[in-house]
């Protein structure tokens, strides 16, 4: 399949199914998703196709500030793409593709925690101390099955600021 056209799109229902599955191909690198939660936010998702099969998929969802929602910052979620896809750009151009969806918003930052920094890094992130997205760390680490404490998992809080 390497080096084949892809398409991206926004996801519609019907990709559903594809995107849970491809989902828990890679349950070591992303959070599993249920697929009432996929359903429930289809709107937030893309995803690359190439000869019409579902490939790769990206997602976000905004992260509340407490007491300052001008500060609010959007998170980059569930970016994957199928092994026999990869290192064709796809990955990246997923990624873009959400960046300018959110940069509507006017979000503070983008978030992203992840165990494949060289990917993000070539987006334009870069680490910080995960002690400065407590607000993440409480409203999803906290609930992590894999590790015991968010400061000694390998994943990396990375963040860019859209339009710098
Ligand atoms: C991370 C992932 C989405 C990248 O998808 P991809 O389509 O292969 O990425 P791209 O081809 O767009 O790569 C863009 C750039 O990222 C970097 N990159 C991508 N994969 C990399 C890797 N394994 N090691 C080092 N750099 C990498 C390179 O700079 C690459 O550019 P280049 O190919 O011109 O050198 C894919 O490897 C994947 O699905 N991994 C498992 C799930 C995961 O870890 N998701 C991220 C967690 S949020």
């Amino acid at each position: 399949m390497n080096q084949r056209p892809y398409s991206l799109r926004d996801a519609t229902l019907s990709d559903a199914e594809s995107i849970f599955e491809l989902i828990q191909q890679h349950r070591d690198d992303l959070v599993p998703r249920p697929m009432g939660d996929i359903v429930a936010h289809i709107d937030r998702f893309v995803v690359a196709e190439v000869e019409g099969e579902l490939v790769g998929c990206a997602a976000y969802t905004v992260l509340p500030e407490i007491g300052a929602p001008r500060h609010a910052t959007v998170e980059v979620q569930s970016v994957a793409v199928r092994s026999q896809c990869r290192r064709m750009g796809i990955g990246r151009a997923l990624v873009q593709r959400i960046l300018s969806r959110v940069a509507a918003f006017q979000p503070a930052e983008v978030l992203v925690l992840t165990f494949a920094p060289e990917f993000f890094t070539s987006l334009g992130f870069h680490e910080i101390p995960k002690t400065q997205v407590m607000h993440k760390l409480y409203s999803g680490c906290i609930n992590c099955t894999k590790h015991a404490n968010p400061f000694t998992c390998p994943e990396k809080a990375m963040v860019c600021r859209l339009g710098a």
